[in-house]
This record gives C-alpha cells, sequence and structure tokens, in this order.
C-alpha cells in the first residue's frame, strides 16, 4: 500500500479546494488534508467542514497557520504576489511545497526563492501541469524520436477565448498589473515553460508587442452602462455577464459547482445566486468599464540558444480556448490541435498519422488530465525519492525570466531583450 501524505494548503479558493482539495478527497490512499488557512472565514468553514479538517487546524491568519510545520506537503494556492511570502516561509519550516504559478511578479524574487530553497534542500513542485498532460509528452517523444528531423521552429497559438478573457483578465483576479503579473506571466508561464521543454534549450533573446487593444471605455457599444443587468446590450453583447454567467451557465447544464461559474459564488450554484452574484459583484461589471489594465494580445518572437526559434501568441480574441502549436521541422511537421482535441504527424513524402486525444487517455479532466498526472508525479516523489518530476524550480525559473523579458520588450515597443 502506498504512504499516505499529510497536506496542508494555504489558499481555499478555485486551485486549493477546487482543484488540488477535491482531487485529495478522491485519493484517501495516497493524501490526507491536516490543515488550511484562508482569510476568508465562510470559506474556510464550508471547506473545513467538506474535507473534514480538525477544526483547530484551521486558520484565518497566516502567522497562525506558519507557526509550525502542519503536514508533509503545503500547497500554495494564494494569488500570484503572495506566493514567495509564504514558500521562504514554508520553507524555513521544512515543508516540501507544491507551489501554484506564476513563482511570483516579482523577478528578483525567484533568485530569493532559489536560494533558501537549495539551503533548506526542501523540494518545491511548480504547477507547469502541461508538462504532465498526455498531449504533451506525446509532442515531446515526437520530437525526441527524430520524426520531423531536426526542430528548427514552433508557432505556439494560445487561444485565451473572449469568454475567459473577460472573466479573468478584465473582470477577474488578473486584470491589473500592478496588483498581480502582466498576462504573459500569468496565463503564458505555461506556454513558455513548454516552448523551451520543446525547443530543449535555454532562451538566448525575445521581443514582443502587445496592449490592452478593446476593454476600455471609447470601445463601449453605445449606451453601455456600467452594470450588465442594467444595460440596453444585456442580451445581446457577447461579453454581457448575463451571457456568460446565466445563458452559458445554463447551456452547461446547470452545473451546482463548475468553473468559472464558481468563482462568483461559494453557494451551491443555482440561477438565482449567479443573478444576485452578477448583480453586486465584480463579475457583473460590463467589460468597458471596469479597472482592468493587462492586455489583450500579445505575441512574443524568441530565439533560443541551440538556434530554435518560436512564435507565441497569447489572445483572447478567439471562440474557443485551446492551445494550437505547429512544429516545423527538417524532415516534417506536428500540430496539436486541442480544440479539435489531435496531433497531427505529417513526414515528408510519407503517411500523415493522426492521433486523437480522448482514444489516448481517458482522464481529461483538469488542465486535460494534467492536474490530475502531476499529483500523482508528486506523490511518487515524496514517497520514493525518485526524481521524476519535471517542473522544477530551477526549470520553472528560466520560463519565468522569458515572460519578464517579454513584458520588458512590449514596454519598449518590441526592443531585443538578451538573456
Ligand atoms: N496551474 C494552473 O494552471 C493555474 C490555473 C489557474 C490559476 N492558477 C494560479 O493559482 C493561484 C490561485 O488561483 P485561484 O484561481 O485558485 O484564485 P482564488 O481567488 O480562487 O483562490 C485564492 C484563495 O487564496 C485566498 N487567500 C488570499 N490571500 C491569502 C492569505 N494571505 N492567506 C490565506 N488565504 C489567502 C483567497 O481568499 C482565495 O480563496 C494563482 O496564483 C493563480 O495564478 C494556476
Amino acid at each position: 500500500m502506498s504512504k499516505v501524505l499529510n497536506v496542508s494548503i494555504i489558499g481555499v479558493g478555485s486551485r486549493g479546494a477546487e482543484t488540488y482539495g477535491r482531487y485529495f478527497m478522491e485519493r484517501p490512499d495516497m493524501f490526507k488534508i491536516t490543515a488550511l488557512c484562508e482569510i476568508k472565514p465562510d470559506r474556510l468553514a464550508k471547506y473545513q467542514k467538506e474535507f473534514n479538517v480538525d477544526p483547530n487546524q484551521c486558520f484565518v491568519y497566516e502567522k497562525d497557520f506558519f507557526k509550525e510545520k502542519r503536514a508533509d506537503l503545503v500547497v500554495i494556492s494564494t494569488l500570484d504576489q503572495d506566493h514567495v511570502r509564504h514558500a521562504l516561509m514554508a520553507i524555513e519550516l521544512g515543508y516540501d511545497i507544491l507551489l501554484e504559478k506564476p513563482i511570483t511578479c516579482d523577478e528578483a524574487e525567484l533568485f530569493e526563492l532559489q536560494k533558501a530553497a537549495e539551503a533548506k534542500q526542501v523540494k518545491i513542485l511548480v504547477c507547469h501541469v502541461l508538462r504532465y498532460t498526455v498531449m504533451m509528452e506525446i509532442l515531446k517523444e515526437l520530437l525526441e524520436s527524430g520524426s520531423i528531423g531536426k526542430l528548427i521552429s514552433i508557432d505556439h497559438l494560445e487561444n485565451v477565448a473572449w469568454w475567459h478573457q473577460a472573466h479573468s483578465f478584465v473582470r477577474g483576479n488578473w486584470r491589473i498589473k500592478e496588483e498581480t503579473a502582466p498576462m504573459i506571466l500569468a496565463k503564458c508561464c505555461h506556454d513558455l515553460d513548454l516552448l523551451q521543454w520543446f525547443a530543449d534549450s535555454n532562451c538566448e533573446s525575445v521581443s514582443s508587442y502587445g496592449d490592452l487593444y478593446h476593454f476600455k471605455k471609447e470601445n463601449a457599444p453605445e449606451g453601455a452602462t456600467k452594470r450588465c443587468l442594467d444595460c440596453p446590450h444585456v442580451d445581446t453583447c457577447p461579453y454581457s455577464a448575463k451571457v456568460i454567467y446565466i445563458d452559458r451557465w445554463k447551456r452547461d447544464g446547470s452545473p451546482e459547482n463548475c468553473w468559472p461559474y464558481n468563482v462568483l459564488s461559494d453557494e451551491k450554484l443555482t440561477e438565482e445566486v449567479l443573478y444576485s452574484a452578477i448583480k453586486e459583484g465584480p463579475y457583473g461589471r460590463c467589460v468597458f468599464h471596469c479597472d482592468n489594465n493587462v492586455v489583450d494580445s500579445q505575441s512574443v518572437n524568441i530565439l533560443f540558444k541551440n538556434g530554435v526559434t518560436a512564435n507565441l501568441k497569447m489572445t483572447g480574441f478567439n471562440k474557443y480556448c485551446g492551445r494550437y502549436i505547429h512544429f516545423f521541422g527538417t524532415l516534417g511537421e506536428i500540430i496539436l490541435d486541442e480544440h479539435k482535441g489531435t496531433i497531427s504527424l505529417l513526414p515528408y513524402e510519407k503517411e500523415d498519422q493522426v492521433w486523437k486525444i480522448n482514444e489516448l487517455t481517458s482522464e481529461l479532466r483538469g488542465h486535460g488530465g494534467g492536474d490530475i498526472r502531476m499529483m500523482n508525479y508528486l506523490h511518487e516523489m515524496l514517497t520514493t525519492n525518485n526524481e521524476v518530476l519535471r517542473t522544477t524550480l530551477n526549470g520553472s525559473i528560466q520560463s519565468h525570466l522569458i515572460a519578464f523579458a517579454s513584458e520588458k520588450s512590449r514596454l519598449e515597443k518590441g526592443k531585443l531583450i538578451k538573456l
């Protein structure tokens, strides 16, 4: 029988509770939640009950939570700007850490964290969950097997999708760059991590363009009001909170608990609960009258040290989410189309091969199955000491440096930045 790891979680929100917490509850043979820390008392009380945690081990204040080590592992799933503060306290106590991405919004903190982790010899897994998906694993295997010869370049499109852009980056937690991370870091540190993994090289230089093009008051339709439920465009504007949180929720089968709807309320989801959230709360604001300032579209050109080049485009202007990655090699091409759910291998002068992702794995929940597979790797690493992890702190630091450099270049109108 496998060893059960005790886990404590700080930041019991969408990721901490709904992704990791629920997964730990599904796997009592592997994990047991022994402590929680959450600044919202109602939320803390809800998950204390649902996860059956001793109330004496549930804390509103981080200083109480970090008074002593309460488990083998701590999950840090607070907001971006707090990760390193929490990680440094956890390292001091000797915790191994599952750290949500991005590691930090401040480049200097990357090295502070690295130094502290090395000094205390703790293990830190950064949640670049995509590396653990079956589809990315296949792409990496195809590249390594030489199926397209020598890799020359990569086009990588991150389709954020119109409603997700509005939800997270106009109305939600990641809308103001001074309070959180620039969008290229918040949304695309995964993609940058994948690109350096696929290119199999560190980055030499980047240049980037991008801006906030659409979600500002001069683009509001005529007569638009500050809140969607009062607006004459409530049923016709695709970004209307009613369209996104009521009409789409109904179309999705009115789930009682499902992202992104569960971000609006901690209560069991009903039409009434959602109406009340968009009537009063931040997710009912007109997307053209918010206080957002992060970009809605950005492109990054990357040169890797081994000569491979990559273009990353992150944009909110697409109907469907999902990555589209196109690899160009000396003997052929590979295309991942996440929305269509296919991987195609196109070798020159040979038969094309197409795989359907849902025929390769039955577990596609949570980032294409990456959330769950990452937790399995984490358990194996901490219980066997096998070095099975693909996303160590040092590797993740590289992708964060590319993101910081991209943002610098964007702010300097595409200036070439050497890393
Ligand atoms: N790995 C991924 O693919 C992925 C996906 C989405 C989000 N994220 C990251 O996960 C993190 C959490 O995002 P989320 O969507 O769960 O946000 P969330 O707002 O749902 O959850 C964050 C929780 O932390 C709590 N919190 C804030 N400050 C705290 C403090 N000092 N002490 C205790 N609790 C505190 C908040 O009240 C909230 O409940 C973010 O850094 C985000 O960028 C990662």
